[in-house]
């Protein structure tokens, strides 16, 4: 019998197709390392990102097709992801970051913070390091629902350190005013203090940094869409037809700034609200649906005690479709070309 060649064991491989990506995982260069030593095969598979919604669908996939070989033993795959940037160099973020996702909606308390939080937790689970920026100036309540206590400081070279919680990397527009102390935020101080976050702020390397954004479609947006590239914006809803049009408002915003729009969440399903108004949206759009969360009490507390409900409650209905959707949005980023975004001019 001849002993297996690594040209065999990739020709095999090569029937295993990413859905999302629609190639197989060898054309995708996915497949390193790959060792034969008698019978025994191991190799490293590289996804695009932690959060692969399909990563052990591949793995499964990839294990049969090897085992099916003549003189094939035993398959020993490492599992590994390396997310790309869809930033372009020289982009003038703080640190290393690959991806900015806007969390936007038309209108308050649909949950975008909620959603931006458990996201960012549900990322982190999976192995992605991934920040937060608050940049809603009239509710800046990311503090409260990750439970960040004190203020960031300087790293004594006129950077800012961020805060961590729950393995998230935090900053907030709340962390520039004294408790309390409500602020009339002007454009010119919005677009500074966005700025500074973005620029001075040490993110160090980060995969993804979502920014939840003030509701509807003002300053905010169009300073965000200036001063960095963005990797796209999910907007939330609520599942009922009137937030149509505050979805609309949200997606037009998107196409004025050029931001893609990555897809549409729905919010807070269930009895009271009904459900799938965010994915006949979303078609109605033609941008993907990423899900829809279920109306739970447990997320309220989790968001009073400063856990995101995913990492307090992970079995949970909510947090489990919190996992899907941030599998969904990583899929869709993962679907992008790197590093060819459009410059903008707003
Ligand atoms: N799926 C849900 N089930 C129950 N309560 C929710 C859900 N999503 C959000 N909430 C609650 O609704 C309120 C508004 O959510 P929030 O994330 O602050 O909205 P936004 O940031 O859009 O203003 C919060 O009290 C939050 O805990
Ligand atoms: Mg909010």
């Amino acid at each position: 019998m001849t002993p297996l060649s690594k040209e065999t064991i990739l020709e095999a491989l090569q029937s295993v197709q990413d859905p999302d990506l629609n190639k197989n995982i060898v054309e995708l260069g996915f497949v390193k390392d790959l060792a034969v030593c008698d019978g025994s095969i191991r190799f490293t598979l590289e996804l695009t990102t932690p959060a692969c919604p399909v990563k052990e669908q591949l793995k499964e996939q990839a294990q049969q097709a090897v085992l099916a070989l003549e003189g094939a033993e035993s398959v020993n795959i490492n599992m590994t992801a390396q997310v790309r940037t869809t930033l372009p160099e020289g982009n003038q973020l703080g640190g290393e970051v690959r991806n900015v996702i806007a969390i936007t909606s038309g209108k308050g308390g649909v949950g975008k913070t909620t959603c931006a939080v458990n996201i960012a937790a549900a990322l982190a689970a999976d192995g992605a390091k991934v920040g937060i920026l608050d940049a809603d100036v009239y509710g800046p309540n990311v503090p409260v629902m990750l439970g960040l206590k004190g203020h960031p400081e300087g790293d004594g070279s006129g950077r800012i350190v961020p805060l961590n919680a729950h393995g998230i990397k935090a900053m907030s527009v709340g962390f520039l005013v004294e408790d309390g102390q409500p602020v009339m935020w002007r454009g010119p101080m919005l677009h500074k203090a966005l700025e500074k976050f973005l620029r001075e702020v040490d993110w160090g390397e980060l995969d993804y940094l979502l920014v939840d954004m003030p509701p509807g479609t003002g300053d905010a947006q169009i300073s965000l869409a200036q001063l960095v590239p963005m990797t796209g914006a999910v907007v939330v809803t609520l599942p009922q037809e009137v937030s149509l049009v505050d979805v609309r408002r949200a997606i037009g915003m998107c196409e004025k700034v050029r931001v893609d729009v990555l897809g549409v969440v729905e919010n807070m399903a269930g009895e009271i609200f009904g459900e799938g108004g965010g994915a006949r949206t979303a078609s109605d759009f033609s941008v993907p649906f990423l899900g829809s969360i279920p109306m739970e009490a447990n997320m309220r507390e989790g968001g009073d005690a400063g856990i995101p409900s995913v990492t307090k409650d992970p079995n949970s209905p909510s947090s489990k479709a919190f996992q899907m959707i941030a599998r969904q949005l990583a899929a869709e980023v993962s679907k992008l070309p790197a590093q060819s975004l459009p410059t903008l001019e707003v």
